[in-house]
């Protein structure tokens, strides 16, 4: 293979290719979803009146195996990947998720594993996780407020059960552990502060993320967004608030400590201050499609050449030509974009 030497970085002193698209962002990091399913109904990623009983998720055989999975990241890795997210759907529901971790996190290259979770399921198997080698867990807990709670969760869960599952992954050590709360208007706003008090002093980073247009089933609206600015001023009243550096290109968290040295809070805004500029991020869903960027219509099927022999040569070649191509930045254009009708869901690629 012939190396083009600007388009070479060097990673722990190894010189690789590394992958960019047309927007000159390199691919960095491999979000992936193990399983459709959710045992949640959030109103805005899976409203019960459309995932009933009766919803079709992915078979068993459609989703990709762990051993699929492996090959894939290691065809990543091969690209310039580093870091990996475990998503859903949920996760935890994966049966012998921490086999999947074992073999992910003794792929070369690979330096971070993280996994999201509603926590539910968290308590039970945080040890297993750990030992298996996952680095760090970030937990999504909408508000401390049991009946705001399952307002957003859709009756399941309670946050007395999150609480535990964060107590037992910071025990195990799956630390630094973050919370993810998705602020919606009139909905949790109101007990933001709640989840600020309760975990400053903790090491548990609470991050806001402003409410975005994900997938096409949420209705969403820009008034639903309550912009981060707000929150920081809200916030910063009670306890003063210091901006802090990112500590990293291409992180999604704006950071702030609070001054009283109690820790610090992290606002993810995609609506008031997209980031697609530095986005290193691709998707892969259950069933092997992968997508570039959250906000995509269309996946590219990696299942099918994996099922039909392809080498891990070809199945690179594949989605080198596929970052090569890519120009996303949806959330930069989305205030002069019209309505779209049919993106992906969140659940199906996980955040
Ligand atoms: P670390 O910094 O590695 O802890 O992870 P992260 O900040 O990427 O965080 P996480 O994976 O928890 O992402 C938090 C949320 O940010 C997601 O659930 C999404 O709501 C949002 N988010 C993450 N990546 C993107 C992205 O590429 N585009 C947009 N628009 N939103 C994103
Ligand atoms: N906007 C912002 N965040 C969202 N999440 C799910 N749907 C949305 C949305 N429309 C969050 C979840 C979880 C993470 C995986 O993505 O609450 O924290
Ligand atoms: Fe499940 Fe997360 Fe979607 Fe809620 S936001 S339904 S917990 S995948
Ligand atoms: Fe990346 Fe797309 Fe999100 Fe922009 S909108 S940051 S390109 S995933």
């Amino acid at each position: 293979m012939s190396l083009d030497n600007a388009k070479v970085v060097s990673w722990r002193g190894a010189r690789e290719p590394a992958v960019r698209d047309r927007l000159e962002r390199p691919l960095q990091d491999l979000r992936i979803s193990v399983m459709d399913r959710c045992n949640f109904r959030c109103p805005y990623c899976m409203p019960e009146d459309k995932y009933h009983k009766d919803f079709e998720f992915l078979k068993t055989s459609e989703r990709l195996s762990f051993e699929e999975i492996q090959r894939l990241v290691q065809v990543f890795a091969g690209l310039g990947v580093r870091k990996l997210r475990i998503t859903g759907g949920e996760p935890l529901l994966r049966p012998s998720l921490p086999d999947l971790i074992g073999d992910l996190s003794r792929v070369a290259g690979i330096e971070d594993i993280a996994l999201t979770t509603n926590g539910v399921l968290l308590a039970q198997q945080a040890a297993a996780l750990k030992a298996a080698g996952l680095s760090r867990v970030t937990v999504s807990l909408d508000s401390l407020d049991e009946g705001v709670f399952l307002a957003m969760s859709g009756g399941r869960g309670t946050p007395a059960r999150i609480l535990d599952g964060i107590h037992e992954a910071i025990s195990a050590g799956l630390t630094p552990l973050k919370v993810n709360t998705v602020v919606i208007r009139g909905m949790n706003d109101h007990t933001a502060l709640d989840l600020v008090e309760h975990f400053r002093g903790t090491g548990v980073i609470v991050r806001f993320i402003e409410y975005m247009d994900v997938g096409t089933i949420n209705h969403w609206r820009l008034d639903d967004t309550v912009p981060s600015r707000d929150l920081v001023q809200r916030i910063s009243a009670r306890w003063p608030l210091v901006p802090v550096d990112r500590n990293y290109r291409g992180e999604v968290a704006r950071r702030y400590a609070f001054a009283d040295g109690q820790g610090e809070v992290g606002f993810i805004s995609s609506v008031t201050e997209p980031f697609c500029g530095a986005c290193t991020r691709a998707r892969l869903s259950s069933d092997g499609q992968l997508f570039t960027c959250l906000f995509a219509s269309h996946g590219l099927d990696l299942r099918g050449p994996l099922r039909a022999g392809a080498s891990d040569g070809e199945l690179g070649d594949i989605v080198r030509a596929a970052w090569g191509r890519r120009e996303d930045r949806y959330s930069e254009l989305r205030a002069a974009r019209k309505p779209d009708g049919d993106k992906v869901e969140m659940y199906y690629i996980g955040g």
